[in-house]
């Protein structure tokens, strides 16, 4: 079995909808297809139950009108949480949606899939691992759905490779360490994702050189993005879905 190259859409759509809709939700991803996005980035994390679900953060409080923590409650609860209403009312009744419903819509909608693996604290490997298995269980209805791992966790992205080593892997960095090219070599990954402001114009043209593309989140004026490029960034994680047009990509 042999995965698609992520294609490296120039425009990647931040937890699902970005700024524009509840994140990591089902309503922001069909927002981001509506705008034009072809790319779009989520969270992932496992209930209490192993399931994989997307969520950003490790605790409940922000998103949804439940509470504690994500890896302490079973996906049945996580499940009947209120996921919109804290982004706007209009949003109310908007659900958690499991990996599995998520990645359903971006093959119904067209979108490549950035599937960070965010593993609550002590659940690295475990996390990895279920994701991966999720991926090469159901691998023939992916086809044509790009696909791509990454994570700030490199036991999380070895315990992904392990269980899916076709699938294509990122390294999730804030700032570029001095032995990134290690890091990637070690995990066999196709490219370096980062944070923009750390970033400097050398430090991409030497990743460039490498030949990893490099994409940097998060980026919320159309005239950085510009900048990027112009270093020879490859993409950016936006929130601003109304301020970026993929369209003219
Ligand atoms: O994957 C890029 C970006 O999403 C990483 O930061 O905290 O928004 O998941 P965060
Ligand atoms: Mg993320």
């Amino acid at each position: 079995m042999s995965w698609p190259r992520w294609n490296y859409s120039r425009y990647i759509a931040h937890r699902c909808g970005g700024a524009l809709a509840p994140e990591n939700t089902l309503a922001g991803l069909h927002l981001a297809a509506r705008l034009g996005f072809r790319a779009v980035e989520f969270d992932v994390m496992l209930s209490a139950d192993g399931a994989p679900l997307l969520i950003h953060d490790e605790t409940l409080e922000r998103t949804t009108d439940g509470g504690g923590r994500v890896a302490e409650t079973p996906l049945l609860r996580l499940c009947q949480l209120d996921a919109g209403r804290q982004h706007h009312r209009a949003y109310a009744g908007e659900r958690l949606p499991t990996l599995q419903q998520t990645l359903d819509a971006c093959r119904a909608l067209g979108l490549a899939a950035n599937i960070e693996i965010k593993p609550a604290t002590g659940f690295e490997a475990e996390t990895g691992t279920a994701v991966g298995r999720l991926i090469e269980r159901s691998a023939q209805d992916w086809q044509g759905v790009p696909l791509l791992f990454s994570s700030f966790s490199e036991t999380a992205l070895a315990a992904a490779r392990a269980a899916a080593p076709a699938l294509p892997r990122a390294l999730l960095v804030e700032a570029i360490p001095a032995d990134w090219r290690e890091r990637l070599q070690q995990l066999e990954c196709l490219a370096l994702h980062c944070a923009a402001r750390h970033l400097q114009a050398e430090q991409v043209a030497e990743i460039a050189a490498a030949g990893y593309p490099l994409a940097c989140y998060t980026v919320n004026r159309p005239e950085d993005a510009e900048r990027l490029f112009a270093y020879g960034v490859a993409a950016v994680f936006t929130d601003r879905l109304d301020l970026f047009d993929p369209l003219r990509e």
